[in-house]
């Protein structure tokens, strides 16, 4: 069976074509959609995450910052910079780069976040609208994994979708997003996570497999059934004798999932392009309910 690549790339694609009026619109209005990025600590994937993010934002005439800050910040200051953020009107947007150091309560700081500016849709207020279904700020890589449903007819009613990976980022709103009672989701979601018995015997029977454990080439072909679709957030460096030192690697092992599974987002190129176009997509929503 000729696997099928799910390309994010030309997924975000028709999501930044979309987005262009939407921009052109707030600009005729004075309004230049706005995100302030909090990154703190020195994680180099962290920054090379944060660098993609700001560098898209001002390729599209959008407006950026980065404040950084050392890994000794204390939580009541980075809380009192979140304050600042809130009434800063030149964001719309504000997120703060995950992990942050151990010492910092991250639940505490997104506590802080406007709910409204809340454009990674972490804020308990904006999981529970998740939640009940009635999203207003979709965690931004479930919603680019829904998003790539969409953009290629994958329908999820009927299905059984497996989620591996239980994180308040991805597992946990992406298996919500799924099981919702709404015509593109539908689906009969699976969570599981460290503490599953016999991982396998779940996703050989998934229909749609969306692994974010950050446990590289995890799933093989022998743990999955023919034809399934697999979706794969995992982004792991493996060290190598490459002129970078290292290999990007997703959680699903590609060569033997090949020739089995039916489809597959790659790594790099599936759902990380998505990521990044769903934090624009809904920083843009942001400015314009600022209008409303
Ligand atoms: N760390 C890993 N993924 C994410 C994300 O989507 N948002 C934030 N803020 N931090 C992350």
């Amino acid at each position: 069976m000729e696997i099928k690549i799910l390309s994010g790339k030309e997924v975000s694609d028709a999501v930044y074509s979309a987005l262009k009026n939407r921009i052109t619109t707030l600009k005729s209005k004075s309004i230049t959609p706005g995100l302030a990025v909090v990154l703190v600590g020195e994680d180099p994937a962290s920054q090379i995450y944060v660098r993609s993010k700001t560098r898209k934002f001002l390729n599209l005439g959008l407006y950026s910052e980065t404040i950084q800050y050392s890994a000794s910040i204390t939580q009541d200051e980075l809380i009192y910079k979140i304050n600042e953020l809130n009434n800063d009107g030149a964001f719309h947007g504000i997120l703060v780069q995950l992990p942050l150091p151990n010492h910092i309560d991250g639940d505490m700081v997104i506590n802080a976040i406007d709910p409204n500016k809340d454009v990674d849709g972490f804020h308990p207020y904006n999981l529970g609208c998740l939640a009940s279904g009635k999203p207003i700020f979709i965690p931004c890589t479930p919603k680019g994994i829904m998003r790539i449903f969409d953009h290629y007819n994958i329908t999820l009613s009927g299905k059984h979708v497996v989620v591996v990976g239980r994180s308040n980022i991805v597992g946990r709103p992406i298996s919500i997003l799924t099981s919702l009672k709404q015509a593109n989701a539908n689906g009969t979601t699976t969570i599981c996570h460290s503490s599953t018995n016999n991982i396998s015997y779940y996703t050989k029977q998934a229909d749609i497999i969306i692994l974010a454990i950050g446990s590289p080439e995890f799933l093989k072909g022998d743990d999955i059934k023919k034809g399934a679709i697999i979706i794969d957030v995992g982004i792991n460096r493996v060290t190598d004798n490459s002129p970078k030192g290292y290999t990007l690697v997703g959680d699903g092992d590609y060569s033997s999932l090949n020739g089995k599974a039916s489809a597959m987002t790659p790594v790099p190129g599936g759902v990380g392009p998505m990521t990044i176009a769903m934090l624009v997509e809904n920083t843009v929503e942001a400015a314009e309910r600022t209008l409303r």
